[in-house]
């Protein structure tokens, strides 16, 4: 049975997955706190990112560029004049809403009156912040929305300092700010979130093959991290919605409880940034052919993905709900190498010398793998929790073990155990996680 949404939120909370941002306050429902399994599972898909993006390949190169830049970029990016959401206000609730997301544009979506509308004012999304002890104009910066323009103010460093040669691909995750109009759906929309982003440089008569070629490669990813394939499409912008700087988008979709939403936006950016920046700046911006002596902006393929937003999909994703010997099993169906811990290590009962033994073992993959060490509760009990939390390997260290130094390890998703020599350990596991392309 697949996850609704309450459930999501309420396992999150109460297996210290997301909390609320200043919980303790009443919460703030613009940004959201990962706790001890949130920020492995966040990190996780990040490293899965980073991987595929940046350490399988020989033409990708990351970056990691500063929140806070100069308030030039984001004029010259088009971000302060245009990067904004149609607001109205309702006169009777005073709620302010997003026009394009009302279902029907005359009616208020909180209070549900109609005619009750304002007319429509774009709302800039950027946050602002002053550096320096005094807040005045000149010193007012804004938090990034998008971690792509430190890519783009970056490409001749990064191009000249890696000696780098068209195509290639400048790769950033990062925190990105926007002051959403509603934030909501939980760590769906807020207005801290993170990003991972690559801006992949070609010759203009390159792009549209690029083009495909990373729609292609980005919708895969998630098929091999284990995303249900009914759940995922793909969807191209119409006209009126594509962002200033784009000439084609096309978003990788996935089917959230409230229906299919966004996760990923693959756009194809042509020579816009580069050429904003260059004018703006007065920086030789151009690529210099070396064979041809021919000078020229190249264009740009974006995959831009949100790790937030990511990481719930895969969560929402991996809820399962089955029925076990006449009772109720919830398993989250994680891919081991998402899932917050790899293998949990269980003595079978709390005794001594079984303890003690689990720790030794404990020790041995700890270097390896993030594990959790669990004494308490009976242990279908603690099989039960590990299942919660998307565990792949429960490893038991019984009575037995004390005279065949051999433990039981468990598959969540099988149930099925094997009796493994500790001495083969390590080999084991090595074989069950052995990296793939
Ligand atoms: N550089 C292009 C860019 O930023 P975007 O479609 O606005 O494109 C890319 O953002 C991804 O960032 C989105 O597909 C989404 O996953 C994530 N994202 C954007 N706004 C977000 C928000 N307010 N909260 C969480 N994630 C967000």
């Amino acid at each position: 049975m697949p996850a609704d949404f309450d459930t999501i939120v309420n396992l999150s909370k109460t297996r210290g997955i997301v909390f609320p941002s200043s919980d303790i306050y009443g919460g703030l429902r613009s940004a959201y706190d990962y706790g001890p399994l949130g920020a492995n599972l966040l990190r996780n898909v990040k490293d899965q990112w980073w991987r595929s993006m940046v350490q399988m390949r020989g033409d990708i190169v990351g970056l990691d560029s500063a929140i806070l830049q100069r308030r030039e970029v984001w004029q010259a990016s088009g971000h302060e004049e245009v990067f904004s959401d149609p607001m109205v206000e309702c006169s009777e609730c005073n709620s302010r809403l997003r026009l394009d997301k009302l279902e029907d544009p005359d009616q208020c979506s909180v209070c549900g009156k109609r005619g009750t509308l304002g007319a429509p004012k774009e709302f800039n999304l950027m946050l602002r912040t002053h550096l320096g002890p005094i807040e005045t104009d000149e010193n007012m910066v804004y938090l990034r929305p998008e971690t792509a323009q430190g890519i783009f103010i970056n490409y001749e460093n990064v191009r000249r300092s890696q000696r780098l040669k068209l195509p290639f691909g400048i790769a950033q995750v990062g925190k990105s700010f926007r002051n959403e109009i509603t934030p909501g759906q939980f760590v769906f929309r807020t207005r801290e979130f993170e990003q991972m982003e690559m801006e992949f440089f070609c010759r203009p008569e390159d792009a549209a093959e690029w083009f495909d070629y990373w729609v292609k490669a980005r919708h895969q990813w998630y098929l091999d991290l284990g995303m249900t394939s009914e759940n995922l499409q793909i969807r191209t912008h119409a006209d009126d919605e594509l962002s200033h700087y784009s000439a084609g988008t096309v978003d990788v979709e996935y089917k959230f409880p409230w229906g299919w939403d966004e996760l990923e936006g693959i756009a194809n950016r042509s020579d816009f940034d580069l050429k904003q920046h260059a004018e703006h700046s007065d920086e030789d911006l151009r690529y210099l052919d070396a064979e041809t002596n021919e000078r020229f902006f190249p264009h740009v393929i974006e995959p831009a993905a949100g790790a937030t937003r990511t990481a719930f999909a895969f969560l929402i994703d991996a809820y399962h709900k089955e029925e076990v010997n006449g009772e109720e099993r919830v398993v989250l169906r994680l891919d081991k190498r998402l899932a917050p811990y790899q293998m949990a290590v269980l003595p079978l009962s709390k005794k001594e010398d079984l303890v003690g033994g689990t720790q030794q073992v404990a020790d041995l993959l700890r270097p390896l793998y993030q594990l959790e060490v669990d004494v308490t509760q009976s242990i279908g009990k603690r099989y039960r929790r590990q299942d919660e939390i998307g565990t792949p390997y429960c490893i038991t260290y019984d009575f037995d073990s004390l005279d065949d130094n051999a433990v039981t390890v468990r598959d969540r998703d099988t149930m099925l155990q094997d009796r493994v020599s500790v001495d083969r350990l390590v080999d084991y596991f090595a074989e069950r996680f052995a990296p793939t392309a």
